[in-house]
């Protein structure tokens, strides 16, 4: 049973995904063991808390720079012996000691499909800001490690969502959770916690339970 780290900023609602994937049997090898967020009061904390699930808040505010607040979080992530940490919506950029420590056991859901509407500044509605202003047909979600590149690791799973002419962007971004984000998350750690998962010259393989041939996802 491999324990799993959430990370969190806010509402939580991949959080619930991925409790909701617990407690249905599809995560079956891997038990979210400790929700950590990096704001007070959010409530994804009482999602966490309404399932007995453990939390810790270190509070980005509360450290000088980003060295300080990764070592922060790296330690908390070692003292609960994290075979993964998911980042669900969370909003801090930790630094390379972190991704070194914990190489391809870190992943993150992306609401656009990578390399587009992606890197440092795109988070949360501006994904969608930016996907409504360039006028694309098509959006979606992606699942991918975590490397030292922002949203720029290995690519585990994506799908697409279409974009339709009446969309503002907060009512394409719940579009992009439920059709997308809630779906993949999930089963990208359920193939994680199953060891499905194979990362060679930066692309992800998919060994299938059935013949174990290792084909892509
Ligand atoms: C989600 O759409 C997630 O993909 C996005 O923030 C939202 C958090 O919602 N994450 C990012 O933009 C990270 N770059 P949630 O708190 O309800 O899960």
């Amino acid at each position: 049973m491999k324990n799993i780290v959430v990370l969190v900023s806010g509402g939580g609602t991949n959080l619930q995904a991925l409790i909701d994937a617990q407690e249905s049997g599809q995560i079956k090898n891997g038990k979210i063991t400790c929700v950590i967020s990096s704001k007070p009061g959010v409530f994804a904390l009482e999602r966490a808390r309404n399932h007995q699930i453990p939390v810790r808040v270190i509070a980005r505010k509360e450290y000088p720079d980003v060295a300080a607040y990764s070592r922060a979080v790296l330690e908390a992530i070692q003292e609960e012996k994290a075979d993964l940490v998911v980042y669900a919506g969370f909003m801090t950029i930790l630094d390379e000691q972190v991704v070194k420590a914990m190489p391809n056991k870190m992943m993150n859901v992306h609401p656009a499909l990578i390399p587009s509407f992606c890197g440092k500044g795109y988070y949360g509605l501006r994904v969608h800001e930016e996907a409504l202003r360039k006028g694309v047909k098509v959006t979606g979600a992606t699942v991918h490690f975590v490397t030292e590149v922002c949203d720029g690791g290995p690519i585990i799973l994506q799908k697409p969502v279409a974009v339709r002419e009446d969309d503002t962007p907060e009512i394409l971004q719940r579009r992009v959770m439920e059709e997308a984000e809630w779906k993949i998350l999930p089963q990208a750690v359920a193939m994680f916690c199953d060891d499905l998962l194979e990362v060679r010259n930066d692309r992800v393989y998919c060994k299938s339970a059935a013949d174990g041939t290792g084909e892509c996802c």
